[in-house]
């Protein structure tokens, strides 16, 4: 589940494009966050995929045309009218153009005229098409009304064409949606950065120290606090996680990278959020040359990284993890303390549902007043809930 997508009404309106059964994978993201989605289909989407596959997902019915029965039971002003957001993906070079115009000759369109939802239109078709004077024209004119263009992204299109024209990511359209329905929330004027990923330090051109971070726990801080209205700026180490969208994404390597970000990151920030596993020690010396195996032992001198979170010093609050493996709360209270933190998050990364990798984490927060709150084993979206309440309530 999703705080922000939870029992929200979103409306999925598929249209005709070999890119429909992306949308399959997008309904039941929405419906895995605890969405209520309703899916429109037009008559040229129902050629590509049957409702019934929506239907399956959504588990609930699929309207394809403005005159059925089934679907005059509730009525497309009434859809139109109870919806949180609409989103259309695919959305094709016609609907477009009938959405520009105020054409309504179908049940998405007509639906689209009634609604005073947020909209967010996610446009797929072949390159050729997508750069047409008229089609351009048209998502310009969508742009002024006020609806979300996302996409469409570069890459082999279904003519074979390299170009742009390929429907976004279920979860980068995911993410729009999240953004969307967040705008208004409570960090809504808040900047706040987050760390995440463990960073890598280079010992020879293929050789690296790293550590086991995931990346998880500070990538779901910062889609979190974005979905609760933050401006986010994520200071990214190496992850295998996909980037997360409506955000400003600041890829480094190495400690030091990350700390000319994080500095560079901070001005006018409310909130900075260390997540990242940052090496403590870095090799000497770089190897330009890769190092030969044709030794028997290699002693790898290294020198300590600076401590960023320890070193940093304004008005913004600052929050430290603690990644233990024994004494969690003496140690982790003696990092809050020497680190000047508003609190620290520690966790025990060797056990199993709070460890580097886990979905889940269980951790303890203990703050500078000297509380300590043990939270139970939750979701990684969830602990970052609960620590963007701690930020907000220090805020306010
Ligand atoms: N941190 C940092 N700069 C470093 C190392 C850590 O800013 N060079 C931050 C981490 O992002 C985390 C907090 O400090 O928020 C504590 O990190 P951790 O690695 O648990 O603690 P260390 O201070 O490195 O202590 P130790 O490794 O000895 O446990």
């Amino acid at each position: 589940m999703t705080m922000i997508l939870n029992n929200k009404r979103i409306l999925l309106g598929v249209s005709g494009s070999i890119a429909s059964y992306k949308s399959l994978d997008l309904t039941s993201k929405l419906v895995q966050s605890g969405a209520i989605v309703d899916v429109i289909m037009t008559e040229a989407a129902c050629k590509f995929i049957t409702p019934l596959s929506f239907q399956s997902i959504s588990r609930r019915p699929v309207f394809t045309n403005l005159w059925d029965s089934n679907h005059s039971d509730i009525g497309h002003i009434e859809m139109a009218n109870s919806t949180d957001l609409v989103v259309i993906a695919p959305a094709t070079a016609n609907v477009i153009a009938k959405l520009a115009h105020g054409l309504a000759d179908d049940l998405l369109t007509t639906t689209m005229l009634a609604t005073k939802a947020k909209v967010i239109v996610a446009p797929a078709m072949d390159g050729n098409m997508y750069y047409h004077p008229s089609v351009q024209e048209n998502i310009n004119k969508l742009v002024k009304m006020g609806i979300i263009i996302v996409g469409p992204n570069e890459g082999r299109l279904a003519s074979g064409l390299v170009s742009k024209g390929r429907l976004a990511e279920p979860y980068e359209i995911l993410g729009h949606i999240r953004a969307a329905l967040g705008k208004e929330g409570d960090l809504k004027g808040k900047k706040i950065v987050v760390t995440a990923g463990g960073t890598q330090e280079p010992i020879d051109p293929v050789r690296i120290i790293s550590n086991h971070s995931s990346g998880k726990m500070g990538y779901a801080l910062a889609e979190v606090a974005r979905d609760r209205g933050a401006e986010v700026i994520l200071v990214t180490a190496a992850t295998a996680l996909p980037i997360p969208v409506s955000m400003e994404i600041v890829p480094v390597k190495t400690a030091a990278d990350m700390q000319i970000a994080v500095e560079q990151s901070l001005k006018n920030a409310h909130a900075l959020i260390m997540a990242a596993a940052i090496g403590d020690f870095r090799p000497n010396i770089e190897s330009n040359q890769k190092i030969k195996s044709d030794k028997e032992h290699l002693n790898l001198s290294l020198t300590k990284n600076p401590d960023i979170l320890g070193t940093l010093k304004g008005s913004f609050i600052k929050v430290g993890f603690a990644a233990e493996t024994q004494s969690l709360e003496t140690n982790a209270r003696k990092k809050m303390l020497e680190k000047d933190l508003d609190f620290i998050v520690a966790n025990n990364v060797i056990e199993i549902d709070s460890g580097f990798g886990s979905d889940t984490n269980r951790v303890v927060i203990l703050d500078k007043k000297g509380d300590i709150s043990a939270l139970p084993t939750l979701p990684k979206e969830e602990v970052a809930e609960r620590i963007l309440d701690r930020i907000v309530e220090i805020i306010q």
